[in-house]
């Protein structure tokens, strides 16, 4: 591909996570976007994937158990000359790891929040991490079809709560039962709700903001009481600034309600516009890779194991950082300097897994994987070697040890827990002494979907039995004298072979530190 077409197809792309707490309407409000998409698929079927319909593999059956979305998976659709990538993830906190991570391959985020509720804490979180990243971050405050919070006090928890400017695209006239439309500043209209025809209809605003057409709304008390808000925000609230919005600095704020689809159009048409193309991407030595540099690279934000039940696969989730892929090509593997083909690639048409055609910087694509690649590889073509930054690794807080029940079955056992391990589900610790396994979660259903894995993929039953230890602190290997393990903590290695000990709680951690004042233990965030 010429640059200049590289450069084309770049700027069409805009890769994105929904970010929300659970029930705020992440689900409803993808398959309206699918939708507009063109992507025709029986109502209902990502909601599906909830109840059970939608199985993408056997192990989801924990998830139907739960009733939580456990899994993140990807969808590409094409929309108004834009080739939309909508990277999902899990809403339950216990995932939160696989969230970050997916966090790590987008351009921006959207955040929705149920407008009766206001901010939640797992919207927070994830806000945090958004911001962390600096990434354009646009919010969707939704459900308006029932009563919801005065929006005044939803703009300024924004501010207050999440330390983000908020600039308000539209203004909800109304709420629930009274719920009119919206007040659209950004488009200079009046998008009118009609819940009786399922549509919507637009009345033109004129330079002044007023109705710039005939309409009953002229002197309905709610709409100009929405629109009194509006003009009060125009005059003293903050200035529309594309700079701000591009750092996360900036939220710009949208209302609807996805359950009737209404607004979310609107705020897709703004948000294509508004949301960045691909960006360049730091590597280790501090240099920046441009999104349309020819040659091919990117990293693996996620590996996912069995997502269909026909064919036992594995696959490695890369986000394209610069170049195009062609199929069949050779990468090298950062990791070990080593060539690998890419001839077995899938992308994400929403949820049909189609062979890929042109993936370019911005895409993702799913590398079926036989045990080649972990979490934060880098791949790469050309000569000159590269490796992006590292993944954001959590610091678990519950252990437990792990082994086979069945002694004459440590074959499958150990290999389940490789492969579990390899793709980030769970961490792995090796104690110092007797070399037993402790795993470490940063939630209790990590483990729920690790036990269930393992029976379920590997044959392998196992006995966990939980550790009272919290605390997981690395030591400089400098600094280890094995005899500082004592009934107070466990001395483990990490997979790197880094390391740690397990302290029950900070009482033992601050004893420990206390008799070695010397020695520098790290959380390693
Ligand atoms: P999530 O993925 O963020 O967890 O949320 P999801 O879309 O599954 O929505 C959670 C619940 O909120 C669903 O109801 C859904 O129908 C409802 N919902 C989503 N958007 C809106 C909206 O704009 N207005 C209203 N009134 N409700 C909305 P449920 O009772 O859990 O499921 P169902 O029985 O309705 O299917």
């Amino acid at each position: 591909m010429q640059k200049q077409q590289l450069q084309q197809e770049v700027d069409k792309r805009r890769t994105f996570a929904i970010i929300s707490h659970p029930d705020a309407g992440k689900t409803t409000i993808t398959e309206q976007l699918l939708l507009f998409g063109g992507i025709v698929r029986e109502a209902g079927t990502v909601k599906a994937k909830k109840s059970g319909n939608f199985a993408k593999s056997d192990w989801m059956e924990i998830e139907q158990k739960r009733g939580i979305s456990v899994t993140s998976s990807v969808m590409q659709f094409d929309y108004d000359d834009k080739r939309v990538n909508i990277l999902d993830t899990p809403g339950h906190e216990d995932f939160s790891e696989d969230t970050y991570r997916t966090l790590m391959a987008v351009d921006s985020a959207v955040m929705v929040i149920d407008a009766a509720k206001g901010i939640e804490p797992q919207t927070k979180k994830l806000f945090q991490i958004c911001k962390m990243r600096g990434i354009p971050i646009f919010t969707f405050m939704n459900k308006l079809d029932r009563d919801s919070r005065p929006p005044m006090e939803l703009v300024d928890q924004l501010e207050e709560v999440l330390g983000i400017e908020a600039y308000p695209m539209n203004w909800p006239i109304g709420s629930g039962r009274i719920f009119k439309g919206l007040y659209d500043r950004y488009n200079h209209r009046v998008e009118k709700f009609q819940p009786e025809s399922e549509g919507r209809s637009f009345i033109p605003l004129d330079a002044d903001g007023q109705l710039a057409e005939p309409s009953e709304l002229a002197d309905d008390d709610i709409y100009l009481e929405a629109k009194d808000e509006m003009d009060l925000i125009s005059e003293a609230g903050n200035q529309f600034d594309r700079e701000k919005i591009a750092h996360g600095e900036q939220t710009p704020v949208f209302f609807g309600s996805a359950l009737v689809n209404f607004g979310v159009q609107t705020f897709l048409d703004a948000y294509l516009k508004l949301a960045p193309a691909p960006g360049p991407h730091e590597t280790t030595t501090g240099d920046e890779v441009a999104p349309t540099d020819p040659e091919f690279s990117g990293f693996v934000f996620k590996i996912q194991a069995n997502m269909n039940p026909q064919h036992r696969d594995r696959i490695a989730f890369v986000r394209i950082c610069s170049g195009e892929f062609a199929r069949g090509m050779d990468v090298t593997l950062s990791r070990t300097n080593k060539p690998i083909r890419l001839s077995n690639v899938t992308e994400f048409m929403a949820n049909t897994r189609e062979n890929v055609q042109t993936a370019v910087a911005g895409d993702i694509i799913g590398l079926y994987d036989t045990g080649n690649f972990q979490i934060g590889d880098t791949i790469y073509t050309g000569k000159q070697a590269l490796q992006f930054e590292s993944l954001p690794q959590f610091t678990p807080e519950l252990f437990m040890r792990v082994s086979a029940k069945n002694v004459m079955k440590q074959k499958s056992f150990h290999k389940g827990i490789q492969q579990l391990v390899q793709e980030g589900a769970i961490q792995l610790y090796t104690t110092y002494d007797t070399g037993q396994y402790i795993l470490g979660a940063v939630g209790q259903l990590q483990f729920d979907v690790f036990q269930f894995r393992m029976q379920n993929e590997y044959n392998s039953d196992v006995v966990m039995e939980p550790l009272g230890h919290k605390i997981a602190r690395w030591i400089d290997p400098d600094q280890l004298d094995e005899k500082m393990s004592s009934s107070r903590n466990i001395l483990v290695k990490d997979i790197h072979g880094d390391p740690l000990f397990l302290f029950e709680n900070q009482f033992a951690e601050r004893w420990f530190q206390g008799k070695y004042p010397d020695v520098k233990l790290t959380a390693k965030l």
